[in-house]
């Protein structure tokens, strides 16, 4: 019998590398790759890079330098790089780490699979970073029930051409691209028979879905999604504010599934770095957007990110950003320091801010969304809410009394998006709506119990999803 091969993917990045991720294990599984619990078991290991910051891009590569050892008392252990820091480097990578064998870009994905067999059989290097991906990416078949969980994505377009000038997307990943409706639909349906409850669809801007391509709307495509049986919950990531029509915003108030959450980027709350920013969009129109959404759905989570120190940002220009966050008190917030990119042209903008001030800034701006995330956390304690069920709470707890509490406790999300850990009684299912009682606000979750009597649905019963 012929041993086994497996492979270990590293996956550093969005959620559009997740997904690739997973394209690229069910490509390698039709050659033979079970999946490795660690490098030290894998025959392949791949990194999947993300660039959008520098600090993203040095993971990367001390990840790679961490692979020599092993594939010193391995010569035969294959080594792949891809995704972003793949496409932006190409060929280099060769050089600055011997020990690769392979280096794919992001739109190479569906080509590993082949790219590996010729390794395997000619011990070759190869470098693939063509931009072209041949015929659009096919519907993935998923024939593995519940590998991947509760919650899947699905990448609905690929690339961006927003040009943002900070950002290195548009250079990595390309010129939009849709997928057409029917290839959505076809693998929403597979992953709902494969035990999906809920689906995030995927993009750049998804909000500008089919534009180009004179596909139906996103909000069409919503619709659709929505029809599918058996599927609990849909999200969606990212809107760019400049795209979200009334059309979008009113899906929130009529499509019973799609989740209460919302992800907004603002970037920042100063109309003069808006504009070197090149969004499109200026505070007021954002502001404005904000209210349109929480008329349609009050109890909508909104979160966002913000880049701090973006270049020539003044003090005022700061505080125009804090002042926004303050106004319209995000559920959570991801903020990042600005970092150059290479071939963005804000990495040739004049006037960089320090990195002391950066970091300063920074630490403002997260103190006062805390104090906010607690805020809102709090409130929700003594509300009944709905939890998609997706485990077991398998994160070590941090104190003793947190370990009485979590044992055996499962974890879940709410439709606006928050973690909750809860103790629910015989007949928990991963995959099922429960109703769960807060009884406490956690700095980053919440904690509750299952409701006496919950009912409780599970999407092959073709229940559908609870609304609030
Ligand atoms: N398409 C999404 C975001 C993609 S990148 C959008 O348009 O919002 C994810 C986040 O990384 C961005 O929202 C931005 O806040 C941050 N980011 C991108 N480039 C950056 C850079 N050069 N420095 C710091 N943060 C950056
Ligand atoms: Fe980058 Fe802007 Fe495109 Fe988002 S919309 S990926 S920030 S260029
Ligand atoms: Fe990173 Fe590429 Fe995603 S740069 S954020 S992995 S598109």
């Amino acid at each position: 019998m012929t041993a086994r091969k497996a492979v270990f993917i590293e996956t550093i990045g969005c959620q559009m590398n997740v997904y690739d991720t997973e394209r690229i294990a069910e490509g390698l599984r039709a050659l033979g790759y079970a999946t490795a619990s660690s490098p030290e078991k894998a025959d392949l290991i791949i990194a999947n890079t993300c660039s959008v910051r520098e600090k993203a891009e040095q993971k990367a590569f001390s990840f790679l330098g961490r692979l020599n050892r092993l594939k010193k008392s391995n010569p035969r252990l294959i080594i792949g790089v891809g995704g972003c820091v793949a496409q932006q480097e190409g060929r280099r990578i060769l050089r600055r780490v011997p020990h690769v064998d392979l280096v794919f870009g992001t739109a190479a994905v569906d080509r590993v699979p082949a790219a590996v067999a010729k390794i395997e059989k000619n011990r070759c290097r190869i470098v693939d970073v063509a931009m072209h991906d041949g015929a659009a990416a096919p519907p993935r078949r998923c024939d593995t029930p519940m590998e991947g969980g509760v919650s899947r994505f699905v990448t609905i377009m690929r690339g961006c051409e927003n040009y943002c000038t900070y950002c290195i997307v548009p250079l990595v990943r390309g010129s939009e691209k849709s997928r057409p409706p029917a290839a959505v639909i076809q693998e929403v349906k597979d992953l709902v028979r494969c035990g999906a409850a809920e689906v995030t669809l995927l993009g750049q801007n998804v909000n500008s879905y089919g534009r180009k391509e004179g596909l139906p709307a996103f909000s069409d495509l919503l619709e659709q999604v929505n029809a599918v049986d058996g599927l609990l919950r849909i999200r969606f990531t990212t809107s760019h504010p400049k795209d979200l029509t009334d059309e979008l915003a009113a899906c929130f108030g009529r499509l019973e599934k799609l989740c209460r959450h919302i992800h907004l980027p603002v970037q920042s709350g100063s109309d003069d770095v808006l504009r070197r920013m090149n969004r499109r969009y200026t505070r007021a129109r954002y502001l404005e957007r904000i209210a349109l959404l929480r008329r349609i759905c009050p109890d909508i989570a909104v979160t966002s990110d913000v880049i701090v120190g973006f270049p020539g940002e003044t003090e005022a220009a700061f505080a125009d950003t804090m002042d926004l966050v303050r106004q319209v008190r995000f559920d959570n917030l991801f903020a990042f320091k600005y970092s150059d990119r290479p071939g963005t042209r804000a990495a040739g903008y004049g006037n960089k801010v320090p990195e002391d001030v950066k970091s300063e800034r920074l630490e403002r701006l997260l103190n006062l969304q805390a104090e906010m995330t607690r805020e809102k956390n709090e409130n929700k304690t003594g509300a009944v809410l709905p939890v998609l069920v997706e485990g077991k709470n398998r994160k070590p707890p941090r104190t003793a009394s947190a370990a009485v509490s979590s044992a055996g406790e499962w974890t879940g999300r709410t439709t606006c998006n928050r973690i909750v850990h809860f103790a629910g009684p015989e007949g928990v299912r991963p995959a099922g709506v429960v109703d769960v009682r807060i009884d406490k606000a956690l700095a980053h979750s919440l904690r509750g119990r299952v409701v006496e009597n919950a009912v409780h649905h599970h999407p092959a019963k073709g229940k559908k999803c609870h609304a609030a």
